[in-house]
């Protein structure tokens, strides 16, 4: 499974891809306003980061105005993929853009017919939501579950973006279910290293080699 970073915050990412290469990032109008940067220059500083796909989402609602948007984002770098809500307009704009050899990640996903309906379109990526779908009352695990049966029933090549990631259990379990992708906020992605017995273990030798008295020559 790929792991993408969820922000939009260029120092983060960076810091991230020198420990992990980060295989993609996903931004939306939410993570441009919490980075407070314009999003053409963070667009263009991430991108310049990693050569995985850079989700960059579309505003306007409306067909002509998401194609208009569309062409103006995918002119910043050439891993730019194209964010498009899961709506008529959505489904309209990303066949055409996939047609024009764009990648394309459809988001807001929350049933597994908005997804079959997604890789009807020839979506590069869908991004099912677990944690709003679970603040909801809903399963967001068991979707990307549904969606994989679907997704391998009919050969389908669109990725499952595992998105709104909150917890540890929403990594493994979107692993587990079978996601492609996981886009993960950069505090859990680092958070994700941590255990008590690890912790506990490291100590543990810390202390015996101390009463060694030795040192390993570097
Ligand atoms: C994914 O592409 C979205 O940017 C993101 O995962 C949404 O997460 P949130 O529900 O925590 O805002």
């Amino acid at each position: 499974m790929q792991f993408f970073i969820d922000s939009a915050e260029v120092n983060a990412i960076r810091a991230l891809h020198a420990v992990m290469p980060v295989e993609g990032v996903t931004t939306n109008p939410s993570l441009i306003l919490k980075s407070g940067r314009k999003i053409d220059e963070a667009l263009k500083e991430i991108c310049a980061i990693t050569g995985g796909p850079v989700s960059a989402e579309v505003t306007a609602e409306d067909y002509g105005g998401m194609m208009r948007q569309a062409e103006s984002l995918a002119r910043l770098a050439d891993n730019i993929c194209i964010k498009l809500p899961l709506t008529i307009d959505g489904l309209r704009a990303c066949r055409e853009i996939r047609a024009g050899g764009r990648k394309t990640n459809m988001t807001l996903c929350f049933s597994a017919s908005q997804a079959l309906l997604a890789a009807k379109a020839n979506a590069s990526f869908v991004s099912p939501f677990i944690g709003r779908l679970e603040d909801n009352g809903g399963d967001g695990l068991q979707l990307i579950a549904d969606i994989r049966k679907i997704y391998a029933a009919y050969g389908y090549g669109t990725k499952i973006l595992a998105a709104s990631i909150r917890r540890e259990e929403h990594i493994s379990g979107a692993a587990l279910a079978g996601a492609d992708c996981a886009t993960l906020p950069p505090q859990l992605m680092r958070d994700l290293v941590k255990h008590p017995l690890t912790d506990k273990g490291l100590a543990a030798f810390a202390a015996d080699w101390a009463k060694t008295g030795q040192t390993i020559s570097a």
